[in-house]
């Protein structure tokens, strides 16, 4: 018998790595994946009582941090993974924020919401596994407001200097293997595949501009092991 693996990337890959995800997360990055979606956040520069969108939500971390940094916000965690929405809505329990974020299963390349409709967009580390990237920029684009922020935050594989050898041996060579045990699963390869793959900041930058959007800034974190992109939509799109 032979065990298919769902298709890489996709909701079902997630839903079967989802009971482990945070736990591997939080060791793989040595926990700077919390400092590092609180930037995101913070570039967003919300007002009071933003409504904001965050796709790919996965087990809920960054939709949590928004609700948390801003009081006054509301929002929809997108995700097309059942299993990953189990455990996010298992935590805003816990938190008592079922009544300010909403979840949501959907595809970041088809969004059920108006035009404008968003103060705010987010997707952390999920835009990698989008197979039509250009597509969910665009209605990111498209959703959100004028002059509403869209922040990005992907991984990539550092390319220079010292601490970019060493985050690229990590990526490499720890990240699928001790991935793997912790887990249990085989898609921590495909996690280490698909960074090695996606585009150099400076390139995915430019694919932001064609999709409608003005990057307004690319910050390198953590010597570039992950990078935040912060865009709006753009005036003349
Ligand atoms: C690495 S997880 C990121 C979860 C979360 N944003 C975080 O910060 O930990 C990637 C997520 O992308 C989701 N995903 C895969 N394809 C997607 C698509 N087409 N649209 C939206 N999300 C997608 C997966 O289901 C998974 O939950």
């Amino acid at each position: 018998m032979t065990t298919e693996l769902a298709p890489l990337g996709s909701g079902q890959m997630f839903d079967h790595i989802a009971r482990r995800y945070d736990f591997v997360n939080r060791v793989l990055s040595f926990g700077m994946d919390l400092g590092w979606r609180k930037r995101a956040v913070r570039s967003l520069q919300l007002g009071e009582k933003p409504r904001v969108l965050d796709l790919a939500t996965g087990t809920g971390d960054l939709a949590i941090d928004i609700a948390r940094m801003h009081p006054g916000a509301t929002v929809v965690g997108l995700d097309p993974s059942q299993e990953m929405l189990a455990i996010a809505a298992t935590k805003l329990a816990k938190r008592g924020l079922t009544d300010r974020i909403s979840l949501v299963v959907g595809d970041a390349q088809e969004l059920p919401y108006r035009d404008c409709e968003m103060d705010a967009a987010t997707i952390a580390f999920g835009i990698r596994n989008v197979p039509d990237r250009k597509r969910a920029l665009r209605e990111m684009a498209r959703v959100v407001r004028p002059g509403g922020r869209i922040a990005i935050l992907e991984l990539g594989e550092p390319r220079r200097g010292f601490f970019g050898g060493v985050a690229r041996i990590h990526c490499r060579h720890v990240v699928p293997k001790l991935g793997a045990l912790l887990s249990g699963s085989r898609e921590y390869a495909y996690l280490q595949r698909s960074i090695a793959a996606f585009p150099p900041p400076e390139e995915f930058a430019t694919m932001m501009q064609e999709a409608g959007l003005h990057v307004i800034e690319v910050v390198p974190l953590s010597f570039g092991a992950c990078t935040l992109y912060v865009a709006t939509p753009a005036e003349d799109a």
